[in-house]
């Protein structure tokens, strides 16, 4: 028997039910990663299975989304195959006023940059415990190449001296007692920053740390919002300009 559904749940459920609404006929789909975007899954697969959305195809950004989407009906292709995507919705760790973003919880935050930056629009789904008034509390991800990790932590480490955050520690994500890997055989640092006062900067700092693969700091990427309620009702947060 499968458990009832939590607060979280039901807004997460909103949020992706909603963003179905995005998807036309033909539309080539980035399918996020996450328990927010299996929401969205599951509901694309419900239209499709109706025969409401023919000829979709996804574009899944893990293993984990592809193998639910196969079971949901959802025909899947691949980001060289389809070249380039209408739609991208996922969802995220945190998201701030101007819908940048922290993603990485799931561990799938390069592909999923990938699959968003190729896309014509992102749309993020959220519960409205994701909403932020500044990114940081969430630790912020890092995927690395796992040769010479601990000389990449110990840079990371020192260059975040030049930034004002409120934390400074760098912690590789575990999996039991082994390192996590990502579907791309990378390792995760988690940056514990408290507050990020310059997440461009930080970003493009990071990122030119050659064992540094991607940064989960996503900006100006997501369009708009989708921010599910419990009770099932949705509202829509555009970004300025988007
Ligand atoms: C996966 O790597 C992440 O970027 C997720 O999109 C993010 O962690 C949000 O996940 P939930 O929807 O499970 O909170």
């Amino acid at each position: 028997m499968s458990r009832p559904l939590t607060p979280a749940d039901l807004a997460k459920q909103a949020a992706g039910r909603r963003a179905v609404d995005f998807v036309e006929p033909g539309m080539r789909v980035g399918l996020g990663t996450g328990s927010t975007a299996e929401w969205f899954v599951r509901a694309l697969g419900e239209k499709v299975r109706a025969g409401d959305l023919a000829r979709v195809v996804g574009v899944p950004t893990s293993i984990r989304t592809g193998k639910l989407a196969e079971a949901e009906g959802v025909k899947l292709t691949t980001l060289d195959e389809a070249g380039w995507l209408d739609l991208t919705v996922d969802g995220a760790d945190e998201i701030d006023p101007e819908l940048s973003l922290i993603k990485g919880g799931g561990g799938a935050l390069l592909q999923e940059k990938i699959v968003a930056t190729a896309s014509d629009r992102m749309i993020v789904i959220a519960d409205p415990s994701k909403q932020v008034q500044a990114l940081g509390a969430f630790p912020l991800p890092i995927e690395i190449v796992p040769f010479g990790w601990e000389t990449t932590k110990a840079i990371v480490e020192r260059l975040l001296t030049e930034f004002e955050v409120a934390g400074r520690r760098a912690t590789l994500r575990l999996d039991k007692d082994a390192p996590f890997l990502t579907d791309g055989g990378h390792m995760i640092l988690d940056l514990h920053l408290g507050r990020i006062e310059k997440p461009k900067a930080l970003a493009a700092r990071l990122l030119a740390v050659p064992g540094v693969v991607e940064t989960g700091l996503f900006i100006n990427i997501a369009d708009l919002a989708v921010i599910g309620h419990e009770d099932g009702e949705t509202e829509i947060v555009t970004r300025a300009g988007a």
